[in-house]
C-alpha cells in the first residue's frame, strides 16, 4: 500500500471526513461531541490534522485547547488503514500543536473500543474507569430560548398526561387524534394521515382544556405558549388584532410549539355583520393568521372555549380546525379517579363510592376543591384536637355540600347539543 503523511485539515476534507467518521462510530449513539461542534473547532484551525493517502482522506483527528486543558474531540481512521501506527501520529501532531498553544494537560472521551483507543493506549493515555459521563441537553437553542421568553412560554415538565386522572374517553380521542400523528410522524404518512396543525377544545369551566392542552405539550416535550387575548395589551380593536399578529410572526421563530389561546370566543365571536361590530376585524385576523399557522410543521394550535356555540360559523368550518372535540363532565368512573387522585393523603379509609354519588355536576376543578377543603378541615380538627384521626369520608361529604358546582343540569344538557351540533372527530 502506498504511504500516508500527514497535513492540515483543509474545508475541502469535511465530506471525507465525516465518511471516515461514520464508518467508526457506533451508529446507534450519539456522539459526546457531535459533527456541528468538531467541525466549527476543525474549521478555527490549529488543531485539526487530517491523515492522507494520495487523494484520500484516511484518517483524522481534532482537538480543542482552552487555557491549559486541551479536549481531543474527534479520531476517526477509515477501516483498512487501522493498525498502521496512522492513530499514533494523528495524536503525536496534535500534542504538538496543543503544547504550542499552552496546553499541559490533554484528555479524550471515546465510546468503548471506539477508533483511537488503542494508539491513545499506545501514546502514554491512561485510561480512567472510575469516572462517568453525565449529560444534559437543554431542550432549546439559544435563540428559540430568547422567543420563548419574550412571548411568556415555557417548557412544561414531563408527565403532565400521566397526571390526568380519569377522563378516559376525553383522554382517548385527544391521544388518537392529537398526539400519535405527531409523535409517529412516518407511520402517519405511510397510512395517508395528515398530522393536526389546530384543534378545538370545549367544554364548561373546569373540565380540564388547559390541563389537557398543556398536557399535550407535555407529551411532545415541544414548548407551550398561551395567549390570553383579554391580556394581549390593546385598547382597541385594530390594536388587537395587531398584537396578534406581531404574536404570531414571532412564534414562527420557534422550531416547535403548542400555542393555546384559551376563551377563543373573545376574538373569534360571531360576526354581527353590521359595519361597526368592534370584534369583526379581530375575528377577521385570526382568520387570515390560522391557515399561515398550518403551513408549518411541529406546531399546534389548540384553541380553549367555554361557549362554542358564540363561535363564528367561518372559524368552526373545516379546514381551519382538523378536530373540534368536546371535553365533558366527569362520569362517575371519571369522578372516582380524580378523587382518588386528590385524596392520596387519607387513601383508604374513604368511602370513594359515597363521594362520587354526592358529586354529580362537579367539574375536575371542583373536586380538586372539595378535596383541599376536607383535607384542610381535618387538618385544622388535628391541630386543635391531636386525636390522629385522619381525613375521612365525612370531612369530605361536608366540603362537598360546601361547594357549589359548577354545572347546572341545564348547562349539561347545552354541551350535549352542542357535542351534536359542533364536535368533530
Ligand atoms: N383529569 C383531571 N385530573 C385531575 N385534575 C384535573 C383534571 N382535569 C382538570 N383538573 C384540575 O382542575 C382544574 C381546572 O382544570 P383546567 O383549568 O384545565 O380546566 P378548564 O377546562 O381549562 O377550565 P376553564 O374553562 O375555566 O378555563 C385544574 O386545577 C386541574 O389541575
Ligand atoms: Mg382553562
Amino acid at each position: 500500500m502506498p504511504a500516508w503523511h500527514l497535513r492540515d485539515y483543509h474545508d475541502d476534507d469535511l465530506d471525507q471526513a465525516i465518511q471516515i467518521w461514520d464508518q467508526c462510530r457506533p451508529a446507534d449513539e450519539d456522539p459526546v461531541f457531535p459533527v456541528s461542534e468538531v467541525m466549527a473547532a476543525a474549521k478555527a484551525g490549529q488543531t485539526a490534522v487530517v491523515a492522507v493517502v494520495g487523494d484520500e482522506l484516511v484518517g483524522m483527528a481534532v482537538a480543542q485547547a482552552q487555557g491549559k486543558r486541551g479536549w481531543i474531540l474527534l479520531m476517526a481512521l477509515a477501516a483498512r488503514w487501522r493498525e498502521r501506527g496512522i492513530g499514533s501520529a494523528l495524536l503525536a501532531e496534535l500534542e504538538r500543536r496543543l503544547r504550542a498553544l499552552g496546553v499541559r494537560h490533554i484528555s479524550a472521551l471515546l465510546p468503548a473500543g471506539a477508533a483511537g483507543s488503542k494508539a491513545l493506549a499506545n501514546t502514554g493515555y491512561r485510561s480512567r474507569d472510575d469516572l462517568t459521563y453525565f449529560e444534559k441537553l437543554e431542550p432549546l437553542g439559544a435563540a428559540n430560548a430568547d422567543v420563548l421568553a419574550a412571548l411568556g412560554g415555557r417548557m412544561l415538565p414531563e408527565g403532565l398526561w400521566d397526571a390526568m386522572a380519569g377522563m378516559e374517553r376525553e383522554k382517548q380521542v385527544v391521544e388518537r387524534r392529537v398526539v400519535l400523528p405527531l409523535t409517529e410522524p412516518a407511520l402517519a404518512d405511510r397510512y395517508g394521515v395528515v398530522p393536526p396543525k389546530s384543534v378545538i377544545l370545549f367544554g364548561p369551566p373546569g373540565t380540564g382544556k388547559t390541563s389537557f392542552a398543556k398536557a399535550v405539550a407535555s407529551r411532545l416535550g415541544w414548548p407551550f405558549v398561551e395567549l390570553f387575548p383579554s391580556r394581549l395589551a390593546a385598547d382597541t380593536s385594530e390594536g388587537l388584532a395587531t398584537a396578534l399578529r406581531d404574536a404570531f410572526a414571532d412564534l414562527a421563530e420557534l422550531d416547535s410549539v403548542v400555542l393555546f389561546i384559551d376563551e377563543v370566543e373573545e376574538i373569534a365571536a360571531a360576526r354581527s355583520g353590521k359595519a361597526v361590530d368592534p370584534g369583526h376585524g379581530v375575528t377577521n385576523e385570526l382568520l387570515k393568521l390560522i391557515p399561515v399557522f398550518r403551513e408549518h410543521d411541529s406546531r399546534l394550535l389548540v384553541c380553549a372555549t367555554n361557549s362554542v356555540r358564540s363561535l363564528d360559523a367561518a372559524f368552526l368550518r373545516p379546514g381551519r380546525f382538523d378536530y373540534v372535540i368536546p371535553i365533558g363532565p366527569p362520569d362517575p368512573t371519571a369522578r372516582a379517579a380524580i378523587w382518588a387522585r386528590y385524596l392520596r393523603g387519607s387513601g383508604d379509609s374513604v368511602d370513594l363510592g359515597r363521594l362520587v354519588g354526592a358529586s354529580e355536576l362537579f367539574t375536575p376543578a371542583d373536586i380538586e376543591f372539595a378535596a383541599r377543603k376536607g383535607a384542610q378541615a381535618a387538618f385544622e380538627r388535628e391541630v386543635a384536637h391531636r386525636e390522629g384521626r385522619p381525613a375521612g369520608t365525612e370531612d369530605y361529604m361536608a366540603a362537598i355540600s360546601d361547594t357549589r358546582p359548577t354545572l347546572t343540569p341545564r348547562a349539561v344538557k347545552e354541551f350535549g347539543e352542542d357535542i351534536d351540533t359542533y364536535s368533530r372527530l
